[in-house]
């Protein structure tokens, strides 16, 4: 393996930078892990488009960053008070992935705060909370979601088609954990 500057190991990806074969892709898997190791686990948490990493099946030492990040940051303070309700409510098990396996929108956690959704080979997790003032949304039969307290709606991908609302629904980080859909529910 080789090895740089303050002799720490260079991985896979980090060869394949080197060599000239840096994607988008690559730079995130590279980021990821570069967070991890720094132990920076909230800003790996917000990073720039980590639910479309997590989403897109990485490999294994990115997903495990994402798990450790998310198990420090969110799990490990509330579980070390002996607060496991409040573990428990922020990083949750959605059950296993074969659930999912169907195009559609799951409202099984909405209450919970999200839906999950399967297009084709994506599986995301939505908030179910309008960005306006927080109500929680009703999904229509067309996959699009309504807020029936100021009636603002989005689209099937989370996209804010009328107001008042102007954000658009946050995809919230996901995981796979030995075949079961993690999923951080965070407070927006
Ligand atoms: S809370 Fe949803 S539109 Fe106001």
């Amino acid at each position: 393996m080789l090895r740089i500057g303050s002799g720490s190991a260079v991985t896979s990806d980090e060869q394949l930078a080197a060599s000239g074969g840096l994607s988008a892709t690559n730079l995130a898997h590279l980021r990821v892990k570069r967070l991890a190791r720094l132990g920076r686990d909230g800003e790996l948490l917000r990073m720039a488009g980590l639910a479309d990493v997590v989403v897109a099946n990485p490999p294994v030492p990115v997903k495990d960053a994402v798990l450790a990040a998310i198990y420090t940051h969110t799990v490990a303070e509330p579980l070390s008070q002996g607060d496991l309700a409040t573990a428990r409510e922020k990083l949750i098990d959605a059950g296993p992935l074969n659930n999912y396996a169907s195009d559609g929108v799951y409202q099984g956690f909405r209450d919970l705060g999200f839906f999950v959704i399967r297009k084709g080979d994506k599986l995301i997790a939505l908030s179910s909370y309008c960005t306006h003032q927080k109500c929680e949304l009703k999904a229509e039969r067309d996959h699009s979601f309504y807020c029936r307290c100021h009636g603002s709606t989005f689209d099937p991908g989370g996209k804010v088609t009328e107001g008042p609302a102007t954000r658009n629904l946050p995809a919230l980080p996901t995981i796979n954990q030995n075949g079961h859909l993690l999923v951080k529910v965070t407070g927006t």
